[in-house]
């Protein structure tokens, strides 16, 4: 299969610097790589969760879908869509909530920031959580699994949301894939050098924070504002700056070629002036993104078009989100009535007993005893150490029936050869379903 690249924006502001070099850019360079299928959406559904301001949300998704386009984004190789026009990622996001464990959200960042916010300000911990905003990583972990996606190109902040988007997965795959991976784990792919960019005070550039820097709303005029804004140390023109750690820095560093940051820090250290530095850093971004902001005002203008691209690409999206989404219902046992009266064969038991992983103890010519678990096509999934007694292998063999992949915290065993653990983990759970 190609590699699947996915990543989404929350519709609920102007784009930003932060989304551009965080998101949109790595993710249109990932869309051009041969053998990659790319989904690029807006995240409307998310935005409800952070907004309750209908004008706003209608705003941000035209302002956001024409950037996309903008920055250079081929509807021909992508497939671009909004969330809200998928109603298979709502259906996802059920099947996953009934496999989620509540603690799991209980340690996602939003939700934390939220209620020590609630705490500070002397009101119940949970005054201002919504079953939204708490279950936000599930729908995350929706958009990402129904697509199958291997890397998701984001900023810092969503890492935690990936990685719970692979746990997930991996408990879902565990439970229903009867050994085979329903879904592919998701890997966040981070720019190092931008994973987070700072933004007007220097904490992280973000919509929540009201320190951004327009990427093309307000024209060139805003952009050249809001970098006036920055804040700087007060180190006067002449005077020796240390180019590390400082904000505007870091937001040149993230257009500039290596030549161009590195005559950048060599001028600081000269004593070139923190206003002479905004107008480089003015120019070097408006030269990056002033061609496509005649692009963008021209898609702002004609909302038609926009639609129209992202119609198609809901169609695209559901051609490959409807058979997903129809494995998963069979899979969980929501099938149809007629098939699930059916007795089955004994052929088709049979069939379906051979694809079971098997254990087996054996005596090697040490004269000390063993086992394996292979798989359904032979495959050495695990291997014992030798034992002294034959029991003390059949003891293991019976903890592994009974418990699964818990018994592999303490059992003196290895993995086979090329054989990672997800497999292993979902055999033992096959096992023990067919023991049951
Ligand atoms: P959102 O809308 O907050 O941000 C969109 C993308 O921009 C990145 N980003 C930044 N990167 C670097 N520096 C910054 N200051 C900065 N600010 C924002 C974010 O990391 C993100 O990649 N939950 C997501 C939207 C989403 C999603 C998804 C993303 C929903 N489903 C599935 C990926 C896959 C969010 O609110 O991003």
């Amino acid at each position: 299969m190609s590699q699947r690249v996915l990543t989404g924006i929350t519709t609920t502001g102007t784009p930003h610097l932060g989304n551009y070099v965080g998101a949109i850019r790595p993710a249109i360079a990932a869309s051009r790589e041969p053998g990659v299928e790319s989904f690029f959406f807006l995240a409307d559904y998310h935005a409800l969760i952070k907004c309750d301001d209908p004008d706003r949300i209608e705003r941000s998704r035209l302002e956001i879908a024409a950037t996309w386009l903008a920055a250079g984004l081929d509807t021909s190789r992508v497939t671009f869509y909004r969330q809200s026009d998928i109603p298979e990622i709502t259906e996802l996001n059920w099947l996953l909530t009934c496999v989620t464990a509540k603690g799991q959200m209980n340690r996602a960042h939003a939700y934390k920031a939220t209620v020590d916010a609630a705490v500070a300000a002397g009101e119940e911990p949970d005054a201002n959580v919504t079953m939204g905003l708490y279950c936000y990583p599930i729908l995350m972990a929706a958009d990402i699994l129904l697509f199958n996606a291997h890397r998701v190109p984001v900023g810092r902040d969503q890492v935690q949301h990936i990685e719970m988007a692979r746990d997930v997965a991996q408990r879902f795959n565990h439970l229903f894939g009867r050994g085979k991976d329903l879904f592919v784990l998701p890997q966040a792919e981070i720019e190092e050098s931008v994973a987070t960019l700072p933004g007007l005070d220097g904490r992280k550039m973000s919509k929540s924070y009201d320190n951004t820097v327009p990427l093309f709303e307000g024209g060139a005029k805003a952009l050249k504002d809001a970098i006036a804004r920055i804040v700087t140390d007060s180190k006067l023109p002449g005077e020796p700056k240390d180019p590390e750690g400082a904000h505007l820095v870091t937001i040149h560093d993230a257009f500039a070629d290596a030549a161009t940051r590195a005559a950048f820090h060599a001028d600081l250290r000269s004593g070139l002036g923190w206003g002479d530095a905004k107008q480089r850093v003015v120019q070097l971004i408006e030269a990056h993104v002033g061609p496509m902001r005649d692009r963008y005002a021209d898609l702002v203008a004609h909302p038609e078009r926009i639609e129209d691209i992202l119609q198609e690409g809901a169609r695209k999206a559901r051609t490959t989100a409807t058979p997903l989404l129809a494995e998963l219902r069979q899979a969980v046992g929501l099938r149809r009535m007629v098939a699930a009266s059916q007795p089955r064969t004994a052929k088709e038991a049979g069939a379906e007993k051979s694809a079971v992983p098997v254990f087996k103890q054996y005596r090697e010519a040490d004269n000390l005893f063993y086992f394996k678990l292979t798989a359904a096509d032979g495959s050495l999934l695990l291997q014992s150490q030798g034992f002294a007694e034959g029991r003390e292998a059949g003891g293991w063999v019976k903890r592994f029936k009974t418990e699964g992949a818990a018994a592999l915290a303490d059992a003196p065993v290895t993995l086979g050869e090329g054989t990672d653990r997800v497999a292993v983990d979902a055999a033992l759970t096959a096992l023990v379903a067919a023991q049951a």
